[in-house]
């Protein structure tokens, strides 16, 4: 049995120009920071950041968040989120072992990031041109699909309001033997769920997450997290969270 590949999802920093600015009453810079020995203990193959990570769509923010975490060593795929500015983001990610893909291969899988990010809308939306890094997939080698929005419902109506739109363009391009998840950010709490065969995940945020299934954004003291993936060649997988507040008992 060949070893797997462990990717670390990371999202929704929120992080601003000024370092030590909150988000939700919470620090955004050093609750990032607080994952570090997370990711040093799964010591990933990989990071890829699902978006939001700035919370003023500043150049400021994007070096913050970027000096941090590329003193982690790891390849750092990224997609931007709503609250981020995609030109501002490109040119300050702009470094050795950043990319945006759009497809990445990393241990004999293939990493789709989406934009579904639009300036000044909540909401996502993926068109024809953003999708079409989904017709260049390799049919004989599976697949993780990142994007920024929840292409299902969460069942959490705060976060609900603001979905990837018209979801079904998405789903319509899926092939479930080929990708087995769809995994995303934006709706700062856990999720696990399914559609059409495919797997839907989300990521917690690493600076503040809410309870389920509420009407406003209440925050959840679990604190900050990140999901993980192990992926064998074959196509098998598993997926986990960690928190920076765990004893990183991870196996
Ligand atoms: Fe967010
Ligand atoms: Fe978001």
């Amino acid at each position: 049995m060949s070893s797997p590949l462990t990717l670390v999802q990371l999202s929704d920093s929120h992080v601003s120009a000024d370092p030590d600015a909150e988000y939700r009453d919470c620090r955004a810079l050093a609750n990032l920071e607080s994952l570090a020995p997370v990711v040093g203990h799964l010591d990933p193959d990989a990071i890829v950041f699902s978006g939001d990570l700035s919370e003023d769509g500043s150049a400021a923010s994007y070096r913050l968040v970027a000096d941090l975490i590329e003193d982690w060593g790891k390849p750092i795929a990224w997609l931007p989120g709503n609250h981020d500015e995609r030109s501002v983001m490109e040119k300050a990610l702009d470094r050795p072992g950043f990319t945006a893909g759009p497809v990445c291969h990393f241990g004999g899988w293939q990493v789709v990031l989406l934009d579904s990010a639009w300036h000044d809308r909540p909401e996502g939306e993926l068109n024809d041109e953003r999708l079409a890094p989904l017709d260049a997939l390799d049919g004989e080698q599976p697949a993780l699909v990142f994007v920024h929005h929840q292409p299902i419902p969460v069942d959490s109506p705060w976060i609900d309001k603001y979905p990837l739109v018209e979801n079904e363009r998405l789903w319509d391009r899926l092939d479930d033997g080929l990708v087995k998840a769809v995994a995303f950010g934006h709706v700062h709490q856990v999720f696990a769920g399914e559609h059409e065969g495919i797997a839907c995940l989300s990521a917690p945020s690493t600076v503040a997450n809410s309870h389920r299934d509420v009407q406003k954004f209440t925050l959840d003291e679990t604190g900050p997290g990140l999901r993980w993936f192990r992926l064998w060649p074959d196509g098998r997988w598993q997926t986990g969270i960690e928190y920076a507040k765990s004893e990183h008992g991870i196996s």
